[in-house]
């Protein structure tokens, strides 16, 4: 593996995940592996999970990690070509992407949209110009419209928990008081499209459809209790208009998931990334539900998504 920054670096995706459920029996297998390899991790924003779950991935394979939180402590980067660099913006991304990579054997990036302009965003600004100037391999630790490694352990975590060959799988909007990008949904609707093993469906009010070359094949399903009838796992997640992009629009709260609403599935589990809003997104008696309620274990397997995928880069350059 060269990159890790979308669905287009996976070659077997049900392959890799079974992979990874094999390196989570014995995580310290590969332990020489990264000896005397450097992870540079960079974050333009917050991380609870992703932060540490990448470092304890690194850690695994036997590499040094560096942790950058490079949105309060670097110097502003330019990533336009030519700019006139006199005014608040220090270093440009041509000379920041190789300095680091002669520090780092991997980088890895979190960079949130801006949720202004929706061609820019999905142009991908930041990883596109890491991946044109780094001469280190990029991982994506969420960017502007995508986080594939969320959603490969989210699939990780539906092979373990799967009752039947092929679940229904069912990724719901919620409601959230503050605009959202699409990245968690648009990855998680590309893996499960990618997997031969589940049936996706999608619930939304309408105006919230995902970008149409994203969702193109899956079933689309307006009425919430409808989309829940039979599903072994429901995947919640708010995101935000992509039609109209930016912009707060109505919030429906009735689309909280609660113990109700699960009772219509077919015993199904209930996953979401995380953070979550406990009585916004999803109700008290789903979270403290036990045996409904697998998103501490997805969140556990966010080592082993990470652990998988920089092994596999790490194969490609020693
Ligand atoms: N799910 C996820 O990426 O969590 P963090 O934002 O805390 O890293």
């Amino acid at each position: 593996m060269k990159n890790y920054t979308s669905i287009q670096d996976v070659e077997n995706l049900d392959q890799l995940v079974q992979e990874a459920v094999e390196l989570k029996q014995s995580p310290f297998e590969h332990k020489h592996l990264g000896e005397n390899k450097t992870l540079g991790m960079i974050f333009y924003n917050p991380s609870l999970r992703t932060r540490l779950s990448t470092q304890r991935a690194g850690f695994n394979l036997g590499m040094n990690v560096i942790v950058m939180n490079i949105g309060s402590d670097g110097w502003a980067l330019e990533f336009e070509d030519g700019a006139v660099m006199n005014s608040n913006k220090a270093e440009h991304i041509k000379e920041a992407a190789e300095v680091i990579s002669q520090y780092c054997d991997v980088i890895a990036i979190r960079t949130f949209p801006e949720l202004k302009d929706r061609e820019l965003d999905y142009s991908e600004p930041v990883i596109s110009a890491f991946k044109k100037y780094a001469t280190a391999p990029i991982v994506s630790m969420e960017s502007a419209t995508g986080h594939p490694l969320q959603a490969l352990a989210d699939l990780i975590t539906i092979e373990e928990y799967k009752i039947v060959e092929k679940p229904k799988i069912v990724l719901t909007w919620a409601p959230h008081p503050k605009l959202l990008p699409q990245a968690v949904s648009n990855s998680f609707v590309e893996f499960m499209k990618k997997s031969d093993k589940v049936d996706l469906v999608i619930t939304h009010p309408k105006g919230y459809e995902l970008d149409s070359s994203k969702t193109e094949g899956v079933t689309i399903e307006y009425d919430q209790d409808k989309a829940f009838e039979g599903a072994d796992f429901i995947y919640a997640k708010n995101w935000s208009s992509y039609e109209n992009y930016g912009q707060a629009g109505e919030v429906d709260y009735s689309w909280m998931i609660d113990e109700a609403k699960m009772k219509k599935t077919n015993n199904g589990k209930f996953m979401h990334c995380l953070p979550v809003r406990r009585n916004v997104v999803v109700a008290d008696d789903v979270m403290d539900n036990k045996d409904r309620n697998i998103t501490i274990q997805e969140a556990n397997n966010r080592t082993y998504s990470a652990q998988i995928v920089l092994k596999k880069i790490l194969e490609n350059i020693t």
